[in-house]
């Protein structure tokens, strides 16, 4: 069987590829593959060992007549047609759940970063600023006793819920369907879509993307929100109109943003949100920790290695 992987993997993780299949990656752990370098690379494909940066579009998928399995290296597949994947017959596999605890951990640190101005604090100091204890100085925003809106209450928001918690904060949420038996596990409580954006001091994303759900959270939606809420996006970028959340931010309408995701990633340098000191930002590290993002290697080798020896995969998308 023939294997090839969009980014060059850990030795541990391609040795153990080797001993069972004819193995070939992408010379790069970060440089993206063009899409006509990647429909060139998959020709002879069997299985592909992918990464949210592949489009694995219709006509990707094309270009691989042999294909039986896309492992991909994430819990997001916005970027797989699935649909057509399951016409020609291709199982779709990701990562959930390994990753949940990891993601939750950096969506609070971004929160916190952003409620207690972390980056302009550390400028402070590294840039010689700091010039003695002053009553306000860098006064942020205080977690305990305020609302967190968590839009999306799956695995994630559940455990982005947990930890607010632990921060004595008050936790809403909104998700299509209600989710009764985490509300009286974690303490949460279900609001319309719109009463959460208004009742929010801090609101995070929490939703994997769909193109029904582009630009999510846009004018009027910010609208709603109260101007001193904070923002946390680290689902996808373009669940928010990232022109109109410049505005806001820039107008008052909203005390700040914490963003691990951009609509186009890596987010140009001149980017008019970067520019903004109540912009906390990460460059979609969600789930990076070591033993997260090992674990996720290894549990994306077992799903494609169990669709090529005719078993079930443990985390099937189709
Ligand atoms: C990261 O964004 C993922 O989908 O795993
Ligand atoms: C999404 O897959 C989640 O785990 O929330």
């Amino acid at each position: 069987m023939n294997v090839f992987a969009t980014r060059k993997l850990p030795q541990e993780v391609s040795d153990k590829l080797k001993q069972q299949v004819d193995y070939s990656e992408w010379h790069s752990e970060e440089q993206a593959m063009t899409k006509g370098e990647l429909m060139d690379a998959i020709k002879e494909a069997d299985g592909i060992i992918s990464v949210l940066s592949d489009q694995l579009d219709a006509e990707v998928l094309a270009s691989a007549p042999h294909l039986k399995v896309i492992s991909q290296l994430a819990v997001g597949i916005n970027n797989i047609d699935v649909k057509e994947a399951t016409t020609r017959g291709v199982r779709v596999t990701n990562t959930p759940d390994v990753l949940t605890n990891a993601t939750a951990d950096l969506t609070f640190a971004l929160l916190l970063a952003a409620a207690r101005k972390l980056s302009a604090a550390s400028a402070e100091v590294r840039e010689g600023n700091w010039k003695s204890w002053s009553l306000l100085q860098l006064a942020g925003k205080e977690l305990s006793g305020a609302t967190i809106g968590i839009l999306g209450f799956g695995r994630i928001g559940q455990a982005v819920a947990r930890r607010a918690k632990g921060f004595d904060m008050n936790v809403i949420y909104w998700n299509r369907s209600k989710k009764p038996e985490a509300e009286v596990e974690i303490g949460a409580t279900y609001q319309e879509f719109e009463d959460v954006l208004k009742q929010a001091d801090f609101l995070v994303i929490m939703l994997p993307f769909a193109p029904e759900l582009k630009y999510l959270i846009g004018e009027e939606e910010l609208a709603l929100m109260k101007s001193d809420a904070i923002l946390v996006n680290t689902a996808r970028g373009g669940l928010v109109d990232e022109a109109a959340l410049y505005e806001a931010l820039k107008n008052g309408k909203l005390a700040a943003a914490a963003l691990d995701v951009f609509e186009k990633e890596p987010v140009p340098t001149d980017h008019p949100l970067l520019t903004l000191p109540n912009v906390e930002v990460a460059p979609h590290i969600g789930s990076s920790t070591l033993a997260t993002r090992m674990e996720m290697a290894n549990l994306t080798v077992r799903n494609l290695l169990a669709v090529l020896d005719g078993k079930e995969p443990e985390t099937p998308v189709n």
